[in-house]
């Protein structure tokens, strides 16, 4: 159990360099096996929980991992299993993205249902029909997921009923070498996705995406690249709350603006004021206080789900009424209880939250629930007057590169220690 301690009410100042993005490196990292010669080398991959059990699972496989720093260097040459155990799925949702590379290369693969945070139900069914029209036999008996198709994938015309980030990335890698054209329609297009393209493309693949829909052609083998992991947009949006939250003023550099139109727009309405420059982008309060508004969580390019949590943290100190209705998880707003044990005044209906700002919030002892819950709770507290203890069975660390570390850089009074 880890625990973060925060003595809040100190104004964020000064300049943190943005992580590579979780949610590209893990996915690029899955597809790296899908090579048969040469290496892949991935630059910006951030230090993460989840990128060292992802590198765990490749070397399970009979891959070579070496690591320094953000260089990764995967040689999946030597891949002599295509079965992920349980433990390790289990500790991660996105394991089961380990399905289509090992299926495309070598007809079969094994593991089990994922793991990972406590959104809602997240069940891995748009994946298994994907793959199932490809010409995949997919079975899940209890917990364990058996597929095969010995005589090779094939091209399909794919129609995804959600356009699932996973179920897309695990199309997408099973099409790079499947027999001839594959198209996924209402297919995710969260700038992940083409961070995934650019990698297959980049190894020998035809991968084109243009928004909902990817088209793939396959190819008879993929060999190795060297690519660079897009910047962390969730992870941005979190120093960006953080810095709104205790009205100080920081830039975030290697942000990239383009992935953070959604985003950035509520954050206006609430009186942020953004300085973008080649270098990064600036935040700080354009007011002296934060406006209520009202988000909408949607799929890309809508507001992200994953920075629902953060906002909601920051709206808390807002001066007014603010309405927040959470469109992808049912259980997105598991971390109420923990802010309301903070003195926050929200009431939950659903999944609509309606959230009254308070002057200050107060610390407390708080527990995270999941990742960006935990994140949103080290933004209360930063806000907070007095002291927040949050104790964190994990959840941060798998997300964030040394946010201790960053954040004190920043001004900030906070502290961690294992129980
Ligand atoms: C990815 O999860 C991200 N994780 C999540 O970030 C993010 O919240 C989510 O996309 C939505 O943007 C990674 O990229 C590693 P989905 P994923 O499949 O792929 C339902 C974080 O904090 N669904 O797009 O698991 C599902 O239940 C994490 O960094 C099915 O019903 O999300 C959910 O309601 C949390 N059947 C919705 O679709 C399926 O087969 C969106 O899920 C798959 C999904």
């Amino acid at each position: 159990m880890r625990r973060y301690e925060i003595r809040g009410g100190r104004a964020l100042s000064g300049g943190v360099v943005l992580q590579g993005a979780k949610n590209s490196a893990l996915p690029l990292m899955a597809a790296s096996a899908l090579c048969t010669e040469g290496k892949v080398c991935f630059e910006n991959c951030p230090v993460l929980e989840d990128t060292s059990l992802t590198e765990r699972i490749l070397v399970s496989l009979g891959c070579g991992v070496t690591r320094k720093g953000g260089l990764m260097t995967v040689d999946p040459s030597g891949i002599c299993r295509c079965s992920v155990c349980r433990e390790y799925c289990a500790g991660m949702r996105s394991s089961i993205l380990f399905l289509g590379p090992l299926l495309a290369r070598f007809g079969r693969a094994e593991m089990f249902l994922p793991g990972g945070c406590l959104l809602g139900a997240r069940p891995v069914d748009i994946h298994i029909k994907g793959l199932e029209k490809m010409g995949a036999d997919v079975r899940v008996e209890g917990d364990r997921i058996t597929a095969a198709c010995p005589r090779g994938l094939r091209g399909a015309a794919i129609e995804l009923p959600f356009p699932s980030v996973g179920a897309t990335e695990n199309m997408m890698t099973a099409a790079s070498l499947a027999e001839g054209k594959t198209v996924i329609e209402n297919a995710a297009a969260e700038p992940e996705i083409g961070d995934l393209a650019d990698l297959i493309n980049r190894m020998g693949g035809h991968v084109r995406a243009d928004g909902g829909r990817i088209t793939v052609f396959g190819v008879k083998r993929l060999h190795g690249c060297r690519k660079r992991i897009i910047p962390d947009r969730i992870a941005a949006f979190t120093f960006f709350a953080a810095a709104l939250a205790t009205n100080g003023n920081i830039m975030v550099r290697g942000a990239d603006p383009a992935h953070l139109r959604a985003a950035m727009r509520a954050l206006e309405k609430t009186g942020a004021a953004f300085e973008i420059s080649e270098d990064g982008i600036g935040v700080r309060r354009a007011l002296d206080r934060i406006l209520p508004t009202e988000i909408v969580t949607a799929p890309y390019p809508g507001f992200p789900t994953d920075d629902m949590a953060l906002a909601m943290a920051l709206l808390t100190v807002a001066d007014g009424v603010s309405s927040l209705r959470e469109t992808v998880f049912s259980d997105r707003f598991a971390l109420t209880d923990e802010l309301l044990k903070m003195g926050a005044d929200m009431t939950v209906r659903r999944n609509v939250a309606l959230v009254t700002g308070v002057h200050r919030l107060r610390g407390a002892a708080v527990r995270a629930t999941d990742l960006r819950a935990g994140a949103a709770l080290i933004v209360a507290g930063l806000a907070a007057e007095g002291e927040t203890l949050i104790e964190d069975d994990g959840h941060i660390a798998r997300g964030y590169e040394n946010i201790v570390g960053t954040l004190s850089a920043l001004g900030a009074d906070i502290t961690e220690r294992e129980n």
